[in-house]
């Protein structure tokens, strides 16, 4: 499917709101593809995806993972909107006819994974920093600069950020997230 299809089905499944902070992370995801070398078109066709399954309720995330076999850990079973993206993810691939490496970066979109392909750090980085965020959690003026200039600082930046968020308001903590920070640490140059 080309974009301008993917987009239109994206529009018809999600909110006005939710709709626009897709279209502002495929416009990021696409300045980003550019600076990082990134095949742009990939880049914005799984950025405007990315959330197609944010707003299915928690009982139909749970339904669908149960008969699309997605393997549902302890994390996501006490908070089911986390699920929106490995069940985006297989959306993208049945629907959209999304490769691997696109599937992975919805999936991963929101924990974050050791081991980042290029376009899954894209997608990360895109959807916290798109220019609809307002930043509640994090200096996202800061984020916005470093990831210009450096993506897996930009990550870890905005891992801290949403970790110690989390840590004030006794919220969980997905382990793919430490993964993923602590092998971008272990991996600095
Ligand atoms: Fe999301
Ligand atoms: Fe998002």
């Amino acid at each position: 499917m080309d974009y301008e299809e993917i987009k239109a089905d994206v529009e018809k499944v999600l909110s006005e709101k939710r709709f626009t902070h897709s279209v502002g992370v495929a416009k990021k995801a696409v300045e980003l593809a550019k600076i990082y070398g990134v095949d742009e078109d990939i880049a914005k066709k799984t950025a405007i995806a990315h959330d197609v399954a944010k707003e299915i309720t928690k009982e139909e995330k749970l339904n669908y993972a149960k008969e699309h076999n997605i393997e549902v850990d302890e994390i996501e079973s006490a908070k089911p909107s986390l699920l929106h993206g490995k069940i985006g993810a297989d959306i993208a691939a049945k629907k959209y006819g999304f490769s691997e490496d696109m599937q992975n970066a919805i999936k991963f979109h929101t924990t974050g994974r050791a081991n980042m392909s290029i376009l899954e750090k894209i997608i990360y980085v895109a959807d916290k920093i798109e220019e609809n965020r307002k930043g509640k959690k994090v200096d996202i003026e800061k984020a916005r600069e470093l990831s210009k200039k450096d993506i897996d600082e930009t990550i870890i930046f905005l891992m801290d950020e949403s970790i110690v968020y989390n840590i004030g308001k006794e919220g969980l903590v997905h382990p793919k997230t430490i993964e993923a920070r602590n092998y971008l640490l272990m991996h600095k140059n």
